[in-house]
């Protein structure tokens, strides 16, 4: 059909036209937020550069989860704040590691609320390497997956429901639910940071987590930002190595890539809206630049358009009110 026949505009005439023609829902059920876990007590440390996120003792999450599932909001991934670091990261599998308490905290006060562990060693090493390194200052990769391993068992021995490794490395995925299967785990899904770029927009996240790399970079281990057939190729080799969820991150800059890996294995997909992207929206909106609320559905939702299932926000309890405010 063609114009005069076919007149777009007809369906966008009225609210109730243009909600029965809509494509793409956001929904509350679908978003996951991010949790920063210390131990101490009594504290909610706010980060700087992401405003209206804070670092958590332990004894706050209660009320944490109170809240977040009173605006609907049915998960959280969790990253931990060591006591202390050392060269192989041994906090990330200490079994009353920071992460582990929390997950045990969460679980003893609503075993119903579905927690996410993510799985690296850069929050625990002392150099803030994804894995530990050897003479030349260079990531040991297969001597790491044992590491992850044994995170990945601890943290669902603590009771989590969904294992998340961002690592990088290769054969994790395999290593890891080899461990959780031997080890009684079988069920314990893995949803893995399958296509994770070297990116510029984790830069609030290393503040949060206190997790900058101290010397050199992450590009010997996570993917250009140039490459899409590379996320192909490392999504088919984790959804071989028994991945149950793939993911995509970063999410704003990827968007073809959410598509691409979407079209291609049509499996659970998650997306990870990360610190930098929420920081530059926090910022703007500071300035009265920007409409905050329109411009987060409108991200939010475009991430489900191009593919998303699931999407890891930090915009998850504000996008949360907004949406009830609309129904
Ligand atoms: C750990 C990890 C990072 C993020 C999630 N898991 C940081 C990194 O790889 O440097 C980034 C999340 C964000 O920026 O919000 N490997
Ligand atoms: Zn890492």
């Amino acid at each position: 059909m063609e114009f005069p026949a076919y007149r777009p505009r007809r369906l966008r005439r009225t609210p109730a036209l243009r909600a029965m023609v809509r494509e793409t829902a956001l929904d509350v059920q679908d978003l996951i937020y991010p949790l920063f876990v210390k131990f101490g007590s009594g504290k909610r440390d706010e980060i700087a550069s992401m405003p209206g996120v804070f670092q958590l003792t332990l004894d706050q999450l209660p009320s944490e989860v109170d809240e977040l599932k009173s605006l609907g909001i049915p998960a959280v991934i969790l990253f931990g704040l060591p006591e202390f670091k050392d060269e192989a990261g041994s906090g990330a599998y200490a079994e009353d590691g920071i992460v582990q308490q929390a997950v045990r905290a969460i679980k003893a006060y609503d075993p119903d609320f579905t927690v996410v562990t993510d799985v690296c060693m850069c929050e625990y090493t002392s150099h803030g390497h994804c894995g530990v390194l050897d003479e030349g200052g260079c990531v040991m990769n297969d001597v790491t997956l044992e590491l992850l391993a044994n995170t990945a068992v601890s943290h669902a021995a603590a009771g989590a429901d969904v294992i998340a490794p961002s690592d990088m490395m290769d054969g994790r995925v395999a290593a890891i639910r080899s461990a959780l299967d031997d080890e009684g785990f079988s069920e314990v899904p893995i949803m893995s940071y399958s296509a994770k770029y070297a990116s510029a927009y984790y830069g609030p996240f290393r503040e949060a987590a206190d997790s900058a790399p101290a010397f050199g970079d992450r590009r010997a281990y996570q993917m250009d930002p140039a490459n899409g057939e590379e996320a192909l190729r490392e999504t088919a080799l984790d959804i071989a190595e028994g991945a149950d969820i793939v993911m995509v991150k970063p999410a704003l800059a990827y968007m073809d890539v959410i598509r691409r890996v979407k079209d291609e294995f049509g499996y659970p997909l998650c997306a990870y809206n990360v610190s930098g992207e929420y920081a530059m929206v926090k910022a703007a909106a500071a300035n009265g630049w920007i409409e905050e609320k329109r411009l987060v559905l409108e991200t939010l939702t475009g991430m489900k358009r191009a593919g998303a299932d699931i999407i890891i926000t930090y915009h998850a309890k504000d996008a949360a009110r907004w949406l009830k405010e609309g129904k």
